[in-house]
């Protein structure tokens, strides 16, 4: 599902920028973005502009300007709900990754088309919040048919609402109740290359107790390289396993929640160019108050992160603004830092060049925010942060 085009490539001039973040150069005060057939071909100050010639005009009101979010970590196709366990949460219960079943059962039980409207609606919710390219995991199907239901109702939910899109087979989410645990090891194996018939990207592997030890995860993901899929995990989420060392032996693109990180597995990440992502929504909903690997990943030098992971058991999210705002109260990262991890980070996690940043060249993504300083998506809570998304040179809504 690489590079799927969103919507028409549009020329776009958008003027009167208070405060544009490209990442090539400082801030630009009272500034201008000119998009050219989707593409960023020209960012200065306003008074610069000259020779645009006819082209759509977008104000900004004096507003800042961010390159669009990259979201890279999602499980954004499911039905049902886990309202149960999260109100059972609130009084004691913890989390566990049993809850998935739930899931499973009611994923499998909708149709196509219910799947699709709950998936275009996240997906919505997701572009108006600013996020610009997204990445959608399979892994509530867990059966053949089931997952490539799933990876196929993922690129068609994208291509509906008109937003970048990459998708992830995530077989390896849990072992399914009714199946033998090594028959089903063999089964993720073997569907890999029906996965990439059906767009997929990637592969991921949930390695943690409850879910894939270290060596399935390592058969699993040495076969998906195989088949042509890049690799990413789910790691040290919910205990120390093993798992980032894999990630970083393996060189796989990112490593994921990493919770229970040590050092040592934070500097072989960083050693191996694994990009670590933080989902920082996980442990607030999840109530674990798991905040301090951020900084252990920092100091080690990790490339940082940041995403949603969009789910219905442990970060019912669609908005990148609330989990930058928990990136930086809860895990104590500068603003600056995770604006920067929403955008390129995201892009480097999915191995993209051409999104999270307006350099000359890059895809004509990015928001127009609800305050003239980007720290204020920060600094204000509980307000819409994002109030236009320009995907591709087009303004959406
Ligand atoms: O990223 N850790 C595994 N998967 C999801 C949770 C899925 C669920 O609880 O439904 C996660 O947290
Ligand atoms: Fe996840």
């Amino acid at each position: 599902m690489a590079g799927l085009i969103p919507v028409p490539p549009a020329d776009l001039v958008v003027r009167n920028i208070g405060r544009l973040t490209t990442w090539h150069a400082p801030v630009i005060v009272d500034a201008a973005v000119v998009i050219r057939a989707g593409r960023v071909s020209w960012t200065g100050a306003d008074r610069d502009l000259t020779g645009v010639g006819d082209v759509p005009e977008l104000d900004a009101g004096g507003a800042a300007v961010l390159p669009g979010f990259v979201d890279c970590h999602t499980h954004a196709v499911w039905a049902g709900s886990r309202r149960d366990d999260f109100v059972g949460r609130l009084s004691g219960g913890g989390y566990s990754p049993g809850g998935i079943r739930t899931t499973v059962e009611a994923t499998r039980a909708a149709s196509y088309d219910e799947l699709l409207a709950g998936a275009v609606d996240r997906l919505a919710a997701m572009q108006r919040s600013g996020t610009t390219t997204v990445e959608i995991k399979s892994g509530y199907g867990l059966t053949p048919g089931d997952e490539v239901q799933l990876l196929t109702v993922a690129g068609h939910a994208a291509e509906q609402v008109g937003i970048g899109a990459t998708t992830t087979y995530l077989g390896a989410h849990v072992v399914p109740p009714e199946r033998d645990r090594d028959d089903y090891v063999d089964e993720v194996v073997a569907m890999l290359p029906v996965a990439v018939q059906h767009g997929a990207q990637w592969c991921d592997v949930f390695c943690d107790d409850g879910a894939f030890t270290v060596e399935e995860a390592r058969r699993i993901l040495t076969a998906g390289r195989t088949a042509g899929l890049g690799l990413r995990m789910h790691a040290e989420q919910l205990s120390h396993t093993g798992a980032a060392l894999l990630a970083a032996e393996l060189g796989c693109a990112s490593a994921d929640h990493l919770d229970h990180v040590t050092d040592e597995d934070a500097r072989a990440l960083a050693a191996s160019g694994v990009v670590a992502v933080l989902v920082p929504v996980v442990s607030l909903y999840t109530r674990s108050h798991r905040w301090a690997h951020a900084q252990v990943l920092r100091d080690a030098g990790c490339t940082l992160a940041i995403a949603t992971d969009c789910n219905p058991g442990s970060a019912w999210c669609e908005s990148m603004p609330v989990a930058v705002q928990l990136a930086c109260l809860g895990m104590g990262l500068p603003v600056d830092a995770a604006l920067r991890a929403a955008t390129l980070g995201g892009a480097a996690a999915l191995c993209r060049d051409d999104v999270g940043h307006l350099g000359t060249g890059a895809r004509g993504d990015l928001v127009v925010l609800a305050a003239d300083h980007e720290a204020d998506l920060v600094a204000h809570l509980g307000t819409q942060a994002v109030i236009r998304t320009v995907v591709d040179g087009c303004p959406i809504g």
